[in-house]
């Protein structure tokens, strides 16, 4: 979590720091600060708060002034958000911007106690700007290469030398970093949206790798101060991807990007009418080949999983097990050789789940990573990879990365299927095709927005909701209920709807919401019956449906109609996407900060 930027060139300073920064206070908006070459000067401006807070400040303490620096917007790990706690933090000579976390810090810290150093702040970051301060003998990289050999964890940094103006050093291990490479202009940043305004060219640091900085040439070195050739890379996203062109959310407009964000994803994996993974590295002999398999993410990617395991066990009768990444890093999973371990990521850098991967990989099996975000560390380490193609997700609640993940979910349990000989190749074919007929569908499903919006003033006063579905609609339910809690802040529950009666229906009292999913026809009056179970017992039922279906006063108060074309196996794809905007507009009314919900950021690169 956190986000940080770095800048050396012709520009002002202030600016591109602020505005790179705008674009990754998705990672953590706790505190934002800057550190800038003023007059030859390093200066810091921080404060607690947003960026719009540092920028009040500004204009109250004096803007600095100057054409490098770096900057940072905090995620609390160690240490209160406050003003002497914000980044940048500073020794004598030296001022840093850290993401991540350093684990051996208390050890640190009382060496340097010991020798007489004193600190402002309660954070890990202030003993590495202490540290780099104590060993610096007038050489950066020497200096950075032997501090990071004492540090543990994970650390992404951007350094500045007092002595050393108008250039920026870093390093990283674990959390990310990029190098953008402009005309006469260089940049560092976590994400690749802070630099898409001044240049799409960029690198990607590896670990342990020293980026040297200046206006006229950028260098990467090794720790042993070998410089290395690295490939430049482009990026394929533009400017647009990452602004709101016009919607008030980014979450809206990720919401309404979904159907375009599909078909780049499943478009070029479909070939002669079928689905084909072999440049991902997956062949008919690999999937033949698995007797398990095992799903490892973390909240809406883990989701996915689940929607995954119906798929995969229904059509391809392989064993699936969803896990969450934090759970099976550290419980001795029984994974081996001949077993498929699936990561699912966003971002390709939640450290639970690249943390899964790793030890996927150590057991013996193979691996393939779903991962929007590329080059991202789940991305390079992976045996197998698909990538989806969302391009960026702003919003820290995820939409469009989950129903692409889920869409290649379908492809992935599609070509199992055939491969294990569950299905025919014209089962395959016309599956597939259905697949890419669900863009149009939920096009019109999105005219209705209204509808989510009407339902959404229905539970703004609400303390707490249940979310019930059976089978799928029991998996979109754990979604929704993510979602709403996730932004709206009101306490809600995914439960199975066969399983209410089993305690939680005590919960039940008069006008509590229930949102029930019931798209499955062969669950259909199960879960009718569960619902009517709650609703003799006082809830507002909002069912989410098919078109045809209408409810009796007994069943529910409100309904969305999903396209009764749609069949069974596909309505995951259509039905989150009500349970998207109900979350939205919930949050919306009740006059939250969307986009940023309290105390969460985008990418999570901490345990
Ligand atoms: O980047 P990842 O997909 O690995 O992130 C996993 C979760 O942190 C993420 O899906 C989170 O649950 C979302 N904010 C939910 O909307």
């Amino acid at each position: 979590m956190c986000g940080i930027v770095g800048y050396v060139g012709y520009r002002d300073c202030t600016e591109v720091l602020m505005d790179a920064l705008s674009k990754l206070e998705y990672r953590g908006y706790d505190s934002a600060g800057i550190a800038v070459f003023d007059n030859e000067e390093i200066k810091v401006a921080k404060s607690k708060g947003r960026l719009a807070d540092l920028a009040e400040k500004m204009k109250k303490t004096g803007r600095l002034s100057g054409h490098s620096g770096i900057g940072h917007t905090r995620w609390a790990t160690h240490g209160e958000p406050s003003d002497v706690n914000s980044h940048p933090h500073s020794g004598e000579r030296v001022t840093i911007v850290h993401n991540g976390i350093i684990e051996n810090y208390k050890a640190l810290k009382d060496f340097l106690v010991k020798e007489g150093r004193c600190f402002k702040s309660d954070t890990d970051t202030e003993v590495v700007a202490q540290l780099l301060d104590y060993y610096y003998d007038g050489d950066p990289i020497a200096t950075i290469a032997a501090v990071t050999k004492e540090l543990e964890g994970s650390y992404a940094l951007g350094i500045i030398f007092a002595d050393f103006p108008d250039t920026v050093f870093a390093i990283r291990r674990e959390s990310p970093l990029i190098v953008g490479i402009g005309e006469k202009e260089s940049f560092i940043a976590s994400d690749v949206p802070a630099i898409l305004k001044y240049t799409k060219n960029y690198y990607l640091l590896e670990h342990d790798e020293i980026a040297v900085l200046s206006r006229y040439s950028t260098s990467i070195y090794d720790l042993h101060y070998n410089k290395i050739n690295k490939e430049l890379k482009t990026a394929d996203w533009d400017m647009d991807a990452a602004e709101k062109g016009g919607y008030e959310h980014f979450m809206l407009k990720e919401i309404f990007e979904q159907p375009t964000s599909i078909k780049t994803t499943i478009t070029p994996r479909i070939v002669d009418g079928l689905p084909n993974l072999e440049e991902c590295g997956i062949t008919m002999e690999k999937l033949n080949g698995y007797k398990q398999i095992f799903v490892v993410a973390c909240g809406t990617a883990m989701h996915a999983g689940v929607v995954g395991r119906y798929l995969i066990e229904k059509l391809a009768r392989v064993p699936v097990n969803v896990e969450i990444a934090s759970e099976f890093r550290y419980r001795d999973p029984i994974v081996s050789e001949g077993d498929l371990v699936i990561i699912i990521s966003q971002s390709g850098e939640t450290a639970d789940s690249l943390a899964a991967m790793r030890l996927a990989k150590k057991l013996g099996a193979e691996t393939l990573a779903i991962v929007n975000a590329k080059g991202s560390s789940i991305a390079r380490e992976a045996d197998m990879l698909i990538y989806t193609h969302a391009g960026p997700e702003i919003a820290v609640a995820s939409t469009k990365a989950y129903m692409v993940q889920i869409a290649v979910m379908y492809l992935f349990a599609f070509e199992l299927a055939l491969a294990k000989g569950k299905i025919t190749e014209d089962e395959c074919r016309r599956l597939t095709s259905l697949l890419t007929q669900i863009p149009d569908t939920i096009t019109k499903i999105l005219e209705n927005k209204a509808e989510t919006q009407f339902i959404a003033s229905e539970l703004i006063t609400a303390d707490s909701l249940l979310y019930i579905g059976r089978g799928l609609d029991y998996a979109l339910s754990m979604e929704g209920s993510l979602k709403l809690k996730e932004i709206s802040y009101i306490h809600s529950e995914s439960y199975a709807a066969g399983e209410l009666k089993h305690g939680t229906i005590s919960l039940i009292s008069e006008g509590m919401p229930v949102i029930a999913v019931a798209t499955q026809s062969d669950l259909f009056d199960k879960t009718i019956s569960n619902i009517k179970e709650v609703k003799a017992r006082g809830a507002k039922v909002v069912i989410v449906c098919r078109d045809s279906y209408n409810p009796d006063k007994d069943v529910a108060d409100y309904k969305f109609g999903l396209p009764d074309e749609v069949e069974d196996l596909f309505m995951p794809m259509a039905s989150v996407v009500p349970l998207q905007l109900i979350a939205y507009y919930t949050s919306v009314l009740r006059g939250n900060d969307v986009d940023k919900p309290r105390n969460l950021a985008k990418s999570v690169t901490v345990e």
